[in-house]
């Protein structure tokens, strides 16, 4: 079977030269570091083929049983069988990968047209804002005896999910009544939070009723597709196991202790020779595929959340020179790549004025599709259209923007499918998750944690009084207010 291809070439100097582009001797000089980046990665990874631990179970995630995949199956086809909508409700980590495979794997306009569904439900997210409009408008145009609720959150204290949460389950309980608890299913910690709280007392009382899931240990959010994610799957009907597959495939690439045969560490590697020697400061994806755009979109979360961190973590060194990271140290390094989506064509009308022109400050990855499900020939336009296929508009346009970019000494490379398939797609993520991780060994911080995000729920939950909130992160937020008196507001 043919396999990703990854094309770094347009990274290197000898196609951007030297100012923009990677040299040899800057290869070398990341090299020490580099190997001791890929051993560190495959010595946690066989440390976690044995025990859970260190935030790295979602290396495992793409060799689960077959038995407990065939059970989720059964679930997710018991709720397709009797469901005409579902929603899942969810945030960041336990949003954006179930909206990314929705869109690259289940046909476009999938919701909308039945022929395309299947039997299979329509599928709508929310709880990814807190906008009003879009909960009200969603709850009153479906009938809630016929919507089953996913409701997904990791701590099961998100505000965001919680809210949408409340006002769902009103909506499903006042019109199904006593036995609506059974059109629900939770994701969430096995054993802590809110949500796993709820789910316990409710199926005490009825076992077939808040059904739950567990959020396994040491999976962050945007690791986490290929266990939050598959429920989903499942009810739509994509067949799980070929996700999975091409995860192992490309888990094997990307484990390979070798900076030529191993794609992520390339990437890895590349990228942080550019950010840090080259000043490649942004991380413009862009897939030259509309299907993948919420892929992108799951990527920035992914990026920005795993490396943009403000502190570094301690090296320690033992006797024997083996280093081991810890992560609470307070050195400051405010580090990171900003990720921005795009995609191909749309946005060559948009940001690629400011990609070619702008600041040469940013890093550009591709993902091209080689094959697509159905192609469009066009004919009679009477000029050099005619007789073109979509596609290959496409992907001269894709080649037209690389050449654009190289031309003007923009360093950029491309991710080379051979189709969206279930398959391909499970590689792409384990690829970027890879390439995250150890793009994380290289700057030297925790790519599994965001203290970030939690500093703005921190303050939410002080503002709207938690009860429990604790004291020394309230004394903190006390101490260091916002401007309220004498802000400058025009
Ligand atoms: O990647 C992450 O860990 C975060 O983006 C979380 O997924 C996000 O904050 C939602 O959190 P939770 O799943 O606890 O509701």
């Amino acid at each position: 079977m043919t396999r990703i291809r990854f094309d770094f070439n347009n990274m290197f100097s000898f196609a951007v030269g030297p100012k923009h582009g990677v040299t040899l001797g800057d290869v070398a000089s990341l090299r020490p570091s580099g190997r001791y980046a890929v051993e560190h990665i495959n010595a946690v990874l066989s440390e976690v083929r044995n025990s859970i631990n260190l935030g790295l179970e979602w290396m495992r995630l793409p060799y689960q049983a077959a038995e407990d995949i065939a059970k989720l199956q059964r679930l997710g086809d018991e709720i397709a069988s009797k469901y005409e909508n579902v929603i899942s409700l969810g945030i960041g980590g336990s949003y954006l990968g179930l909206k990314a495979a929705q869109d690259a794997l289940l046909p476009p306009y999938y919701n909308e047209f039945a022929s395309l569904r299947r039997g299979r439900p329509r599928v709508y997210f929310d709880g990814n804002n807190l906008d009003p409009d879009t909960l009200t408008a969603l709850l009153k145009n479906l009938n809630p005896k016929k919507t089953f609720v996913i409701v997904i959150s990791k701590s099961g204290e998100t505000t965001e999910t919680k809210a949408a949460f409340v006002v769902v389950e009103k909506w499903l309980k006042s019109a199904v009544g006593k036995k609506y608890g059974r059109q629900i299913i939770a994701i969430t910690d096995p054993k802590t939070g809110a949500l796993r709280r709820k789910a316990d007392a409710e199926q005490a009382k009825d076992p077939m009723s808040f059904r739950s899931l567990p959020v396994l240990k040491g999976v962050g959010g945007r690791f986490s597709e290929f266990n939050i994610g598959l429920l989903h799957l499942a009810i739509t009907g994509v067949p799980i196991e070929e996700v999975l597959s091409g995860g192992r495939d490309m888990m094997k690439r990307c484990s390979v202790p070798s900076l030529s045969a191993n794609p992520a560490c390339l990437y890895a590697f590349l990228h942080t020779i550019l950010y840090r020697k080259k000043g490649k400061n942004i991380a413009i994806m862009m897939p030259f595929s509309e299907t993948l755009k919420s892929t992108a979109d799951w990527y920035v979360q992914l990026l920005a959340e795993s490396l943009g961190k403000k502190y570094a973590r301690r090296v320690r060194v033992d006797a024997e020179g083996v280093e081991t990271w810890d992560a609470d140290t307070k050195k400051i390094v405010n580090t990171g790549r900003t990720p921005v989506p795009a995609r191909g064509t749309n946005d060559l009308h948009s940001i690629q004025q400011n990609n070619i022109e702008g600041r040469n400050d940013k890093a550009v990855t591709f993902m091209k599709v080689l094959k697509f499900k159905s192609d469009i020939r066009l004919t009679g336009t009477g000029d050099f259209l005619s007789g073109r296929r979509y596609s290959e508009l496409l992907q001269t346009a894709q080649e037209a923007t690389e050449w654009a970019l190289t031309r003007e000494s923009r360093p950029n490379c491309t991710v080379i499918l051979p189709e969206i398939t279930p398959y391909y797609w499970g590689g792409l993520l384990i690829f970027f998750e890879m390439a995250t991780a150890i793009e994380g060994e290289l700057l030297g911080i925790n790519a599994f944690d965001q203290p970030g995000v939690e500093g703005y729920k921190n303050y939410m939950f002080y503002k709207l009084d938690k009860p429990g909130f604790p004291e020394g992160i309230a004394r903190d937020i006390e101490a260091n207010p916002l401007i309220k008196k004498g802000r400058f507001i025009i």
